[in-house]
């Protein structure tokens, strides 16, 4: 019987339970000015913050869009979801998908990473070849029908 772990984030980062995960996959016009510059100090930031708060995920960016995944306890992610809705690097924000259930991580090693949007399918791919847990398998999946037929499709170079 699967035990049960609702994260507050003060646990340490990998717990010998499977945790309830919330997810969410957005996708956002990057504002014109949006430069590699800026985009350090977002991943910058992101990596302060995220860790602290047991998120993990992936941000893409190309061709003027974001496409982010976030993963972690309920509160802090609809929390983050919140100041970034607020940010004005961004805008037009697309919820994809989100949920929660009680899987592994899909991006375990990963406070916030930068991939460009030439290496996303790479990335999908490698995670769905190391994937064992059925809801994670369904998971990349979808992200990469995303790629395939949704908002992410427009994306071309990085
Ligand atoms: C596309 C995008 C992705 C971001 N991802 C994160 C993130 O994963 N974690 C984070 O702490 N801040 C992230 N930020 C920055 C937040 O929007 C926000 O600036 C930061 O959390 C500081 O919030 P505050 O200015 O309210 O203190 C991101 C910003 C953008 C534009």
């Amino acid at each position: 019987m699967q035990k049960l772990h609702r994260w507050t984030g003060d646990e340490p980062a990998h717990p010998p339970t499977q945790p309830l995960l919330y997810q969410v996959a957005y996708c956002s016009r990057a504002s014109s000015d949006v430069d590699r510059a800026v985009l350090q100090r977002i991943v910058a930031t992101a990596q302060r913050y995220n860790p602290a708060h047991g998120i993990t995920g992936m941000l893409v960016f190309g061709s003027g869009v974001f496409f982010q995944w976030l993963e972690g306890p309920h509160e802090h992610v609809v929390a983050l979801m919140q100041r970034l809705r607020g940010d004005p690097r961004h805008d037009t924000m697309v919820e994809l998908s989100q949920g929660e259930e009680v899987r592994e991580r899909l991006f375990p090693q990963w406070d916030m990473e930068l991939v460009t949007s030439d290496h996303i399918r790479e990335v999908l791919e490698d995670a769905l070849e190391s994937a064992s847990d059925e809801h994670n398998l369904r998971a990349l999946r979808h992200l990469l029908t995303c790629l395939e037929a949704g908002p992410l499709s427009g994306i071309q170079g990085g």
